[in-house]
């Protein structure tokens, strides 16, 4: 797989791809992460990339020539099975997107900053818009960096034990269940005993419980559908 990141701030994506699993990913050769900088696209000697709103108001909208020659150059060297636009008014993101993304071998992500971009970009060449939530960052990037961790750590080999994916919360619209290491006692606060039995599809039904009563008390919507 590989992503493509275009940004007016590239350094804020340098820590979430330099470190752990997401780094490891990338050394591996497993994914590829780009990040380009829309300033390079930027029009006349200040390289402007955003300019006043049409109609007045406050607040500047990122502008449609630099965006646009960015992600031309980029299709250029390649098709892009989907583009795109980090933006609080976008599809909810969840588990299920990422499982859909994670399929996938070509991503642009585009981060939006300011009011937003200039909506003929949306309109035209922007194939999915996404929101991590309903609030409102200051720019598209840190929900960038949410969106790429959750599809990469799906790409096979990610992660160290392959299955561990399949287990995590929201994989089966369930919660995960509690988890505990060693020591099996600390301050007189004991683990589950079932854990400590060695009788694996007793510790299996035992999780599952687990994870349907989290489910209930916490996030009961889940079990709705
Ligand atoms: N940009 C600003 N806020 C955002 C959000 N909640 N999700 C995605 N992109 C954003």
């Amino acid at each position: 797989m590989r992503i493509d990141i275009i940004t007016a701030l590239p350094k804020l994506l340098e820590s979430p791809f330099g470190d752990s699993i997401l780094k490891r990913a990338i050394q591996r050769g497993l994914v590829e992460v780009h990040v380009h900088d829309l300033k390079d696209y930027g029009l006349g000697k200040h390289r402007q990339i955003d300019d006043y709103q049409f109609g007045g108001g406050a607040g500047m909208v990122m502008m449609i020539e630099p965006i646009f020659n960015c992600i031309e150059n980029l299709k250029k060297e390649r098709d892009y099975d989907e583009i795109i636009y980090m933006t609080p008014d976008g599809k909810r993101f969840d588990q299920r997107i990422a499982n859909h993304l994670s399929l996938k071998g070509n991503l642009m992500i585009l981060c939006g900053h300011y009011k937003g971009i200039d909506q003929r970009i949306r309109d035209q060449i922007i194939t999915m818009e996404i929101s991590i939530g309903d609030y409102v960052l200051s720019g598209g990037e840190l929900a960038a960096a949410v969106v790429s961790d959750s599809i990469i750590r799906l790409i096979p080999g990610v992660l160290n034990d392959e299955s561990s994916a399949l287990f995590d919360s929201f994989q089966d619209d369930l919660l995960a269940p509690p988890v505990y290491t060693r020591p099996a006692e600390f301050n007189g606060w004991k683990v589950p005993e079932i854990l400590t039995t060695g009788n694996f599809p007793k510790i299996d039904d035992w999780r599952h419980d687990q994870a349907i009563k989290r489910t209930e008390e916490r996030r009961p919507d889940l079990l709705e559908d």
